[in-house]
């Protein structure tokens, strides 16, 4: 293991003079990966990118390569790893390449490695995010189809190898910091639900929010892509336009937060200033703040129990004339009553959900199905195919297949 961690920082105060935190990036070419770099470049004194990961963009990856100078660089695509090799060696890079799954496990699971931020986008980055939380590392959660996938799992490996899980959705780091702080730093099962009457999960509602649903089958991709206040990745901007992303954060939050369903209330804020809440019993509600930039949860969770510049501006509260709250149209957005029944199963439902969204957001985005049907692909994988009780990783990932399958061949016949 490095020198580093967090006990040093807190006792030293300042970074200069001590060894830097080393991180990989798993997704390194994605929004949250690029997010992640723009903190990490302000804070060269605290942290080295000791590795970076992409799937497809190699262009992208060589070019954070030069930039950065990691150890390791993983690229997916193996038919891209020659090409690449060959144009770090002419840059004059010492970057050692790999490639695939195993490439992959390697860097989240290095011994050198302190923090490993997992922004791989949906189920490919479960086997990583799995590896990272096994070693023992400081893993920075934005995959959170991992935790959504195999939830049980992933909390009893981050358990038993003590790792540090911070969430990165600003919606589930909004509410870590909401929650009380000292019993947290211990593990999630010290929160006492009796002091908290419920969490309050926010959401913007999307581009899509006042839209009449008999335009809804029109939707195009381009326009659900174009989120009001975010910048994010395609297939979590789909996921943000159908509310199904607020129903993988539901799910997402009952694992991290060891709560069960009922405690979470979905509420829409229109203008994302607040990232979410906690209410207590005696009636105080704390709330998260601030501007709707993925910079301030990565900066929270990198430093964290620390704070550290995100580069993110602050909130100008003279300009700020309302913040409105609205409840959830489920009849528009059936994906939360989804999600919320999904949340309440303990069987493979969650697997399901998962894979055959992703699934339908692909066919959406391929321009094969309509926005409308995406909701309608999940609901039906969920009542089709056969509910069993995973308890492995292979029990995980042939529940996943099984629903892809099924998704893609109702897509088919639609
Ligand atoms: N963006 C946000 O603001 C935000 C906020 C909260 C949570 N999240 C979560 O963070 C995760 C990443 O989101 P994003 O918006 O950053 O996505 P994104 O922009 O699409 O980036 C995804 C990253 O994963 C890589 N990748 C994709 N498929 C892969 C595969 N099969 N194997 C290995 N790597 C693969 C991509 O490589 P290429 O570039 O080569 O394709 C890219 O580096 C998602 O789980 C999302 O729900 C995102």
């Amino acid at each position: 293991m490095s020198q580093f961690n967090d006990q040093h920082l807190a006792v030293n105060g300042q970074a200069s003079g001590m060894a830097r935190g080393s991180v990989a990036i798993l997704g390194s070419t994605g929004s949250i990966g690029q997010s992640t770099l723009a903190v990490l470049a302000a804070h060269p004194d605290r942290y080295h990118v000791y590795a970076l990961s992409a799937n497809t963009r190699a262009d992208l990856l060589l070019e954070q390569c030069l930039t950065w100078r990691p150890n390791f660089a993983v690229i997916n695509d193996s038919t891209q790893a020659s090409w690449l090799a060959a144009a770090l060696k002419e840059g004059g890079s010492s970057t050692e390449l790999l490639v695939g799954d195993e490439g992959l496990d390697a860097i989240a699971s290095d011994s050198n490695v302190d923090i490993v931020m997992a922004a791989i986008v949906g189920s490919a980055g479960l086997q990583s995010t799995l590896a990272a939380v096994c070693a023992g590392k400081k893993v920075l959660l934005a995959n959170k189809e991992s935790l959504v996938m195999a939830g049980p799992l992933f909390m009893a490996a981050v358990k038993a190898s003590q790792a540090t899980l911070l969430p990165i959705d600003s919606e589930h780091n909004a509410i870590f910091q909401c929650l009380p702080q000292s019993k947290f730093s211990e593990s999630p099962e010290q929160i006492n639900y009796d002091e908290i009457k419920k969490i309050l999960l926010t959401g913007s509602g999307g581009p899509f929010r006042t839209l009449p649903l008999d335009q809804f089958s029109q939707i195009t991709p381009e326009q659900a892509c174009r989120h009001p206040n975010w910048s994010m990745g395609r297939k979590i901007s789909v996921d943000s336009a159908s509310m199904m992303n607020k129903g993988l954060e539901l799910i997402e939050a009952c694992y991290l937060f060891d709560c069960n369903p009922s405690v979470i209330e979905v509420l829409v804020h229109p203008q994302s200033i607040i990232h979410s809440m906690v209410e207590y019993v005696d009636g105080s509600v704390i709330a998260q703040m601030g501007q709707p930039d993925m910079r301030t949860p990565i900066a929270h969770a990198l430093a964290w129990p620390q704070r550290i510049d995100s580069g993110v501006q602050s909130l100008d509260w003279r300009q700020m004339n309302a913040l409105s709250f609205e409840a959830p149209d489920l009849e528009r957005f059936p994906s939360i009553r989804i999600a919320r029944e999904v949340a309440n199963d303990t069987t493979s439902a969650s697997i399901i959900f998962n894979a055959a969204n992703e699934i339908a957001v692909q066919a959406f985005l391929d321009i094969k199905l309509s926005f409308l049907n995406i909701t309608c692909v999940v609901e039906e994988s969920l009542l089709k195919i056969p509910s069993s009780e995973p308890s492995s990783l292979i029990d995980i990932k042939e529940v996943d297949a099984e629903a892809r399958r099924y998704a893609a061949s109702l897509i088919d016949s639609l």
